[in-house]
């Protein structure tokens, strides 16, 4: 069996929607559109036409940028989409669960609820810099886990997984669950991408997004790669004309050289600047611990997260804290030269030297 064969029994022959036939040339009365452009329409295609049911260039351009054959690769509203489709394609509400490696972003757990999935988690450790215990992982699953999701870098710690350990779950999970390898910050690792082990590891999963490195959250755009037949059924349970024709066209543009080129560089600025402010953290003395960091933003402990997270509100800087579930841990993006600057202006007038 593949992990095709852990999708829901009655989804499995699930076709796409059959949307009206679009044909270059033709008279269109097929698809109750409007016949005139709106003079505030200012897109290569016109608004007046629904977009292509699934955006074929778009997939092509994103399949070259990701390395990935389009076969293998469905175009998404961001990741956020790929994980709610692949909950609703592999948990039977009410029985099966997902896996979720602790501390790590909250909307696997959202979407599982929403489906009515129940979550196991196996916790990961501070003093261990987080690293993830394969053993733990595929102790914590039972015969019911559809889904194991690794982020990596993982938000909100930064933990990058290492491909040794990446391919020991893949090899010793084998068919029983599908791993779901979240690698929406990836770029800021320097590290290569899960992609290139689909072909050799048919449980792997691999989401993409465009909305941190390519700098382009508010457009809505991603996607996940995996075997075609997983691929199929997610593409059938899509919504019709997901991608909408603003939001094809201006990744399309993102995705020209120069913009990819332009992004590469911003890259690897933010990657300095990580490097730079982590290293000045470190110096305060009220800053705890600074946990080694794979993304755009780090982890760290200070001795009272509360204080410093209004300090720096009071000051017109927002910072993410976790409440209980990572006691006084601070979550920090790395932002512009400038912005940054800010934060350590801000945490130094917090006292505790930090020169
Ligand atoms: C680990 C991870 N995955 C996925 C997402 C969702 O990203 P998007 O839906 O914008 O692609 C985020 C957003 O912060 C994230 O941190």
């Amino acid at each position: 069996m593949t992990i095709a064969g852990l999708v829901r029994a009655d989804l499995r022959a699930l076709q796409p929607y059959e949307a009206a036939q679009q044909v270059d040339d033709t008279i269109r009365l097929n698809a109750n559109e409007a016949p005139w452009s709106n003079t505030a329409d200012r897109f290569r295609r016109p608004l007046n036409r629904y977009p292509e049911i699934r955006p074929g260039n778009l997939a092509r351009q994103l399949g070259e940028y990701f390395a990935c054959d389009p076969s293998r690769l469905l175009v998404t509203r961001g990741s956020s989409e790929a994980i709610d489709l692949l909950t609703r394609a592999f948990c039977r509400a009410g029985s099966d669960n997902i896996l979720t490696i602790a501390p790590t972003f909250s909307m696997y757990g959202h979407y599982a609820m929403v489906q009515g999935a129940a979550q196991r988690t196996v916790a990961t450790r501070p003093e261990r810099d987080f690293e993830i215990d394969v053993d733990a992982v595929l102790e914590a699953c039972d015969e019911r886990t559809r889904l194991i999701f690794v982020c990596s870098p993982n938000n909100p710690t930064g933990t990058l997984m290492p491909r040794p350990a990446l391919r020991e779950l893949l090899e010793r999970r084998g068919e029983q669950s599908a791993i779901v390898v979240d690698e929406a910050y990836i770029e800021f690792s320097g590290e290569p991408s899960a992609v290139e082990l689909l072909e050799e590891h048919s449980n792997l999963i691999v989401l993409r997004t465009l909305s941190k490195a390519l700098a382009y959250a508010g457009a809505r755009c991603g996607a996940v790669m995996g075997p075609v037949e997983v691929i199929r059924i997610l593409n059938a349970i899509q919504a019709p004309y997901a991608m909408s024709t603003p939001v094809v066209e201006c990744v399309e543009d993102a995705l020209r050289r120069s913009a990819i080129d332009e992004a590469k560089g911003r890259v690897a600025e933010i990657v300095a600047e990580r490097e730079r402010l982590m290293s000045a953290m470190s110096s305060f003395s009220f800053v705890e611990t600074v946990w080694p960091s794979a993304a755009n933003f780090f982890l760290m402990r200070v001795d009272d997260g509360n204080a410093v997270v209004r300090r720096a509100r009071d000051e017109g800087i927002l910072l993410r804290d976790f409440g209980a579930s990572l006691p006084d841990c601070i979550r920090v993006t790395v932002g512009s030269k400038a912005e940054n600057d800010r934060l350590l202006a801000t945490f130094a007038r917090m006292g505790g030297d930090g020169s």
